[in-house]
């Protein structure tokens, strides 16, 4: 790629499997089996490019809705994901955080994020989070709760602190595939002023060609933050 503004934090909502699936008459699980293969090649190419965050939406609140049959297989994804050594889970040496309430999920799938988390909590060479059953109204509920119940105020500073993604910065760049545009419950707070950016590819067919196009596409943009101009134009 030529000389780009990269962003600091990309954030996925990684739609379109079941869809990309069914056009190949397959069945949906099929199509979130090939979504984490490519979540895997994507972030990683994320992070070679010199992207320090990774925000992956993998399932979220609202998801928990669907099929029993479906939320087993993508379970039985997640449990081989995390089971996985943890060489093989990421090509780098990334710190993985995972987002969202998951004691919904199977308890050996537990264990194994947490045993992941902390097998990885001192990589440096990036930070991968990943939303299970995350919701952001949710969150902000949550986090509101939280601060009540320490009989706080909080400003913007410190309500931050409640939020899951505590400490972390604002994602830079959202990026959804799967052609619909709409946050779905993703990051509400954190997205204020991110760069939206929609493709219409399924996610097991977004190519790495496209997340460096989206990249250059959120480089030539002028954030202006409510101000006249941005700070780097
Ligand atoms: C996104 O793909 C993955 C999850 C929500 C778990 P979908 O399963 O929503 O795929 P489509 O949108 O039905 O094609
Ligand atoms: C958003 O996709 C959630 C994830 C990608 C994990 P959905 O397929 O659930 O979103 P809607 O239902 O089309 O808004
Ligand atoms: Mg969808």
């Amino acid at each position: 790629m030529r000389r780009i503004k990269l962003p600091v934090h990309v954030a996925f909502i990684m739609d379109g499997n079941g869809r990309w699936a069914k056009r190949r008459f397959r069945p949906r699980a099929f199509g979130h089996k090939m979504g984490v293969q490519n979540m895997t090649k994507i972030c990683t190419h994320a992070f070679r490019l010199g992207v320090r965050i990774v925000t992956v939406y993998a399932l979220s609140a609202e998801n928990l809705m669907r099929p029993k049959e479906e939320l087993d297989e993508l379970f039985d994804l997640f449990r081989s994901y995390f089971g996985k050594k943890r060489e093989r889970l990421t090509e780098l040496e990334v710190k993985i955080n995972v987002i969202g309430d998951i004691t919904v999920l199977p308890e050996d799938i537990q264990e194994d994020i947490l045993r992941v988390t902390e097998e990885t909590a001192n990589y440096s060479e990036g930070l991968m989070n990943i939303c299970i059953n995350y919701g952001a109204r949710q969150e902000i509920v949550r986090a509101v709760n939280e601060a009540v119940s320490h009989g706080r105020f909080v400003d913007e500073a410190s309500f931050k602190n409640f939020l899951s993604t505590s400490g972390i910065p604002d994602p830079d760049l959202i990026i959804r595939t799967g052609g619909e545009i709409r946050l779905s419950n993703f990051l509400l707070y954190q997205a204020a002023y991110s760069e939206l950016y929609f493709s219409n590819k399924m996610w097991p067919e977004f190519s790495k060609r496209d997340l460096e196009k989206a990249i250059e596409n959120y480089s030539a943009r002028d954030r202006r933050f409510g101000n006249v101009r941005g700070n780097d134009s």
